[in-house]
């Protein structure tokens, strides 16, 4: 991807009205996770079908306009698929889906996916599951930014 110093008009978009904001009640999956750095809160609720389908996914955010931007199009990306194909909506998806982010601002998207993360983990432990490659949540996103930023 090309770099990118402005937000894309989906970036607005999303920003300006996001999509699936609130709560589900009775989730089958709850997962909340922070950023230290920022002091940012992200949470977000799946409703998962017998079938192990994302039925529905909300979300509510303490964030700033990427963490909700890229949250709403997260919620828009895991609906329909399997917890399995959901593992797939990672910060990278999310991002190409929005044509990009300004690179200050990549590490709101980890909350989006760190959320996604922890809700399938919530859902699989309250089932008994294992879900293949998904790894036990983290409650604060700093640890796994600074890896990113290794990775780059
Ligand atoms: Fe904290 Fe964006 S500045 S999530």
């Amino acid at each position: 991807m090309s770099q990118v110093t402005e937000y894309s008009d989906k970036v607005m978009d999303h920003f300006m009205n996001p999509r699936n904001v609130g709560e589900i009640e009775n989730a089958s999956g709850v997962g909340t996770v922070g950023n230290a750095k920022c002091g940012d809160i992200m949470r977000m609720y799946l409703d998962i079908d017998e079938n192990g389908v994302v039925r529905e996914a909300k979300f509510k955010t303490f964030g700033c306009g990427a963490a909700v931007a890229t949250s709403s199009m997260a919620t828009e990306l895991v609906r329909g698929k399997t917890v399995q194909e959901a593992l797939s909506v990672t910060n990278q998806a999310v991002m190409e889906a929005l044509d990009g982010l300004p690179k200050v601002k990549i590490h709101c998207s980890l909350l989006a996916e760190e959320a996604i993360h922890a809700a399938l983990w919530d859902y699989a432990e309250k089932n008994h599951l294992t879900i293949d490659g998904l790894k036990p949540p983290v409650n604060d996103i700093d640890e796994t930014e600074a890896f990113y930023e290794m990775e780059r």
